[in-house]
């Protein structure tokens, strides 16, 4: 008799009996306790431990990982430098309620690195980072709207959050709607993807406070953005009295030392900094940019009408947290050499040109591009992508694909972010990533099997 052979939700729920416990309880108080539960389906995968490029669960499975903390780690898991300086500042106190100087050397570095950074100011998450910035440009031009591109991430707070996702024109799960283009009051226009054209035509109103551009375009290139078009962005914010923003969320320090801005050539007035910013250590965010226009944060002793009226509010009971400090001294330190980039992209190319030999090898309607060391995967039909940049702003991959991937993935050893993006690190070996190649012509074999995909 020939049995039945098992699906990959089967194969994951036997070989995961851990994590699908820690589920369930995690259930009753919460609906997984993890930011990014929304992006992946229960049972969730429980981590105990993770070094380098590796990370292990509760039922003792190993993967390689690339979703790396969402981006905050460019040296790879717990690397020594980082560790070594958390557990010394630890020793010393973790929160001194007053200054401290290793702040100095944090905001020095960042200084030094980001061509944007004229002055410094620590934040907590990169959301809080452009929240800071929309304020900050409202209250410095006059003006009350935030010009975006869709499909670009700013964050998940109000009016960040609008065109993230189709339809453009409708308020995001529950939250604030995007402006038309004729709106008198403040709010959020949203354009197409990377419409140059659309672009000069809500600026040319001059009602625009800041345009907000994402460091390597949507989602960190998964739909890229042509360099000429933040060049024009910039000549035209100049020309109409808006402020430039660009996101250096994920790019900085990654793309770059000096981040996306400095590879590119252009200086925004204003960029939050957030993920490798920190060194791997939660509440690393910053704003930075232009002295004029971060000297809306200060408080002017004696001026009480500055002070009440007319400065940008800017709190936080963890802002430049020192042990934070201490972990991103330490990376940014290394991170200023250069070499971890250049090898964490050459990793990704390798990456790129395997699982597209796979793809190819099988036929299947699918592509792998990179942007320096963020590899995105598509399954799908794609009209504009040459491998190295994809503009196919309308492509759209059920997130039920990118589920059953990252299953297959899973179970082959690697954990991939959301099923459709890789954060190589500089602790990613050619022995690493010849071993998730292999994981991934294995995982195109089961989704096939399952009839979840289909040669072309
Ligand atoms: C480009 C970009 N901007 C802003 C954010 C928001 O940062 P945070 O999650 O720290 O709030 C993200 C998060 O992924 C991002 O990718």
């Amino acid at each position: 008799m020939v049995k039945a052979m098992k699906s990959s939700l089967e194969r994951f729920i036997a070989s995961h009996p851990g994590s699908g416990v820690l589920t369930e309880r995690a259930f009753k108080v919460s609906r997984g306790l993890h930011t990014d539960a929304i992006f992946t389906l229960p049972p969730y995968v429980y981590i105990t431990r993770a070094k380098g490029s590796r990370k292990w669960d509760v039922d003792g499975n190993e993967y390689i990982d690339y979703v790396m903390g969402f981006g905050a780690l460019l040296l790879g898991h717990a690397h020594p430098a980082m560790v070594a300086a958390v557990k010394e500042q630890i020793e010393k106190g973790t929160h001194y309620g007053a200054e401290n100087e290793l702040e100095i050397e944090w905001a020095e570095l960042i200084c030094r690195l980001i061509p944007a950074a004229e002055k410094v100011e620590f934040v907590l998450s990169g959301t809080e980072a452009n929240m800071t910035i929309a304020s900050l440009a409202r209250a410095f031009t006059g003006r009350g709207k935030i010009l975006k591109f869709a499909e670009q991430y700013f964050g998940w707070a109000g009016d960040l959050l609008p065109g993230i996702a189709p339809p453009y024109d409708r308020p995001f799960a529950g939250q604030i709607p995007p402006v038309s283009d004729d709106a008198v009051s403040g709010g959020t226009v949203v354009i197409p993807c990377n419409d140059e054209a659309a672009m000069e035509k809500a600026l040319a109103k001059g009602d625009i406070a800041a345009l907000f551009i994402e460091g390597g375009g949507a989602n960190c290139g998964r739909i890229g953005q042509p360099p000429e078009l933040v060049y024009t962005a910039r000549r035209l914010t100049h020309k109409y009295g808006t402020l430039l923003v660009i996101d250096e969320v994920i790019s900085g320090f990654r793309w770059s030392p000096g981040g996306y801005q400095a590879a590119l050539g252009v200086t925004p007035d204003l960029t939050p900094l957030a993920k490798l910013n920190g060194g791997g250590m939660p509440g690393g965010a910053a704003v930075c940019g232009r002295a004029d226009v971060m000297a809306l944060l200060h408080l002017k002793p004696g001026d009480a009408e500055w002070n009440r009226h007319r400065h940008v509010v800017h709190r936080g009971t963890w802002n430049g947290n020192p042990v934070t400090a201490a972990a991103a001294v330490a990376v940014l330190n290394i991170a200023a050499r250069g070499e971890v980039q250049k090898h964490a992209e050459s990793m990704a190319e390798r990456l790129v040109g395997g699982v597209n030999r796979e793809i190819e090898k099988r036929g299947i309607e699918a592509c792998a591009h990179n942007s320096t060391s963020v590899v995105h995967i598509f399954i799908g039909k794609c009209r504009k992508c040459d491998r190295s940049i994809c503009l196919d702003a309308a492509k759209s991959m059920p997130p039920e694909l990118a589920h059953v991937l990252n299953r297959h993935l899973l179970l082959n050893g690697v954990s991939l972010h959301r099923g459709v993006m890789g954060l190589v690190s500089a602790a990613h070996t050619a022995g690493d990533i010849d071993q998730t190649i292999e994981a991934f012509g294995a995982a195109f074999d089961g989704m096939l099997a399952e009839g979840i995909i289909i040669r072309a």
